[in-house]
């Protein structure tokens, strides 16, 4: 791809960076207030969450421990397949943590179903689930989130952390990705 066709698919900013710093400080607040002093462990899912996690957990007073997992749920350019798999897991054993899954996106609400029902199994104090962005009408699992800094309607967006075959994460805001 010319470096044209790679700034040409970036269609249009959805989510500035400023509206993601706001809603970021605020769920920090939120969460500081929730667990009250207690001591957390964020659980980012890999890779797409990275950037997320990164400033999230600066926004948070809490004391926090970061885990991280990979989950892979297969996509054929901008559609999902349909299949997730656990590719790398936490190393804690998360019986004695206060756990928030921290997502990018939900979309089908495959991947945080899988993860979500895993981890119950490892009886975590308690668990709860952030997600950056929602895409609530792809559902095909019954799947809700704790905290969801953004809703969107049903397009493919990349940037902060979201990709399209592992690039564009590093735009520091989120754009709509098109073809045409
Ligand atoms: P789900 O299992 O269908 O909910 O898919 C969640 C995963 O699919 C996310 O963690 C993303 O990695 C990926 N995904 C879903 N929608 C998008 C999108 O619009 N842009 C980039 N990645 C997406
Ligand atoms: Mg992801």
């Amino acid at each position: 791809m010319t470096r044209e066709e790679y700034n040409k698919r970036i269609k249009e900013v959805l989510i500035t960076e400023e509206e993601i710093k706001t809603e970021i400080q605020k769920v920090g607040k939120e969460i500081d207030k929730l667990y009250d002093g207690r001591p957390i462990l964020l659980v980012s899912i890999l890779k797409g969450s990275f950037v997320f996690l990164a400033d999230l957990c600066r926004a948070i007073s809490v004391p926090c421990e970061i885990g991280f997992m990979c989950a892979k749920s297969y996509y054929q350019g901008t559609v999902s397949t349909g299949l997730v798999n656990i590719t790398m897991d936490l190393e804690q054993d998360i019986s004695n943590y206060h756990v928030v899954i921290v997502e990018d996106i939900v979309d089908t609400g495959r991947t945080l179903y899988d993860i979500t029902k895993l981890l119950k199994t490892r009886n975590p104090l308690s668990l709860h689930v952030l997600t950056l962005v929602d895409k609530p009408s792809r559902r095909v699992v019954e799947f809700e989130t704790d905290w969801s800094l953004f809703t969107i309607p049903d397009k493919f967006i990349i940037g902060y952390g979201l990709d399209l075959n592992e690039l564009y994460r590093n735009l520091p805001y989120i754009a709509i990705y098109g073809e045409d």
